[in-house]
């Protein structure tokens, strides 16, 4: 089966390739490097036809609220038309577990803006909603004006990315749920301690101040927010494990 991953070549992106591959499908890596731009419609006809399936797991160069809604809107929006003209079967999106409940997120807004265009496309279509993915925790602390990092204390359950591909594989080989899914790590932990331990870990000593106030993306944060649901598949990965597994990778480099 012919499958086309926008964002190919990212970090989810490459890998499911790679996976998708080892399970015997043809899967296209499309970015704009290999000349398959969702934003100005550059090679997406080609790229699309004679495809099965298309997930999309593209992210936006910016993340400043204006240009991150305007990427996924304009992405998607492309996407979906030249996907109804190719008449791609199942569209895959990779989402963010809480894009409904934390709107002062410009990030997450725009999320669900992607997530609005998709559900209305008229194609089939399944959506997963993931948590933060481990290699992201380092980049979730925010300096403040006395150059210290503000993080909150809200609860956030982590997740390994090779568990997030493993999930978005078997619903891209499944049949399309027409709805939203969650995964979410194996453990819930408060932001401020993670990110601290996950720093440390990475030999960044830097103080990590924990403020209740302090924004992710933009939004102030509370337990419930980033936390995946009781039916949410979740990965196997514990955090200990990876930081372990990390720390021998680069002994050994
Ligand atoms: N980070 C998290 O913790 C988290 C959690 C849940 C969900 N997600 C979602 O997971 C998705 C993938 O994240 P990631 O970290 O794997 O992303 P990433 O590593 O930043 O990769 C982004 C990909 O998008 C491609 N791209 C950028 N502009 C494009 C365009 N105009 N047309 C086509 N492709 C374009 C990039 O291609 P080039 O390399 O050629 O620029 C790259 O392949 C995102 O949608 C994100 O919202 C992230």
């Amino acid at each position: 089966m012919k499958i086309v991953v926008i964002g190919g070549t990212g970090l989810i992106g490459s890998r499911l390739v790679n996976t998708l591959r080892a399970k015997g499908h043809e899967a296209l890596a499309a970015s704009p490097d290999s000349g398959v731009n969702t934003i100005t419609g550059e090679g997406l006809t080609d790229a699309l036809a004679g495809a099965s399936v298309v997930v999309d797991v593209s992210n936006s160069p910016s993340f400043e609220d204006a240009a991150v809604l305007k990427f996924f809107e304009t992405s998607t929006a492309n996407l979906v038309s030249a996907e109804a003209r190719a008449g791609v079967r199942h569209h895959v999106a990779l989402s963010i577990v809480g894009t409904d409940r934390v709107p002062d997120s410009g990030y997450l807004r725009a999320k669900l803006a992607q997530e609005t265009l998709i559900r209305k496309s008229g194609i089939p279509y399944s959506i997963l909603r993931s948590t933060q993915f481990f290699e992201f925790i380092s980049r979730i602390a925010q300096s403040g004006p006395d150059g210290r990092l503000r993080v909150s204390g809200a609860l956030f359950q982590p997740i390994l990315s090779a568990d997030v591909v493993a999930a978005l594989a078997d619903m891209t080989l499944g049949v399309p749920v027409n709805g939203i899914m969650e995964i979410g790590g194996p453990e819930q932990f408060p932001m401020n301690e993670l990110v601290r331990r996950v720093l440390r870990a990475s030999g960044d000593a830097r103080e990590v101040v924990t403020d209740e106030h302090a924004r992710y993306f933009g939004a102030e944060l509370d337990d419930r927010s980033l936390v995946a649901g009781p039916s949410a598949r979740l990965g196997t990965k514990r955090v200990d494990e990876w930081l372990e597994e990390s720390s021998s990778a680069a002994g050994a480099r």
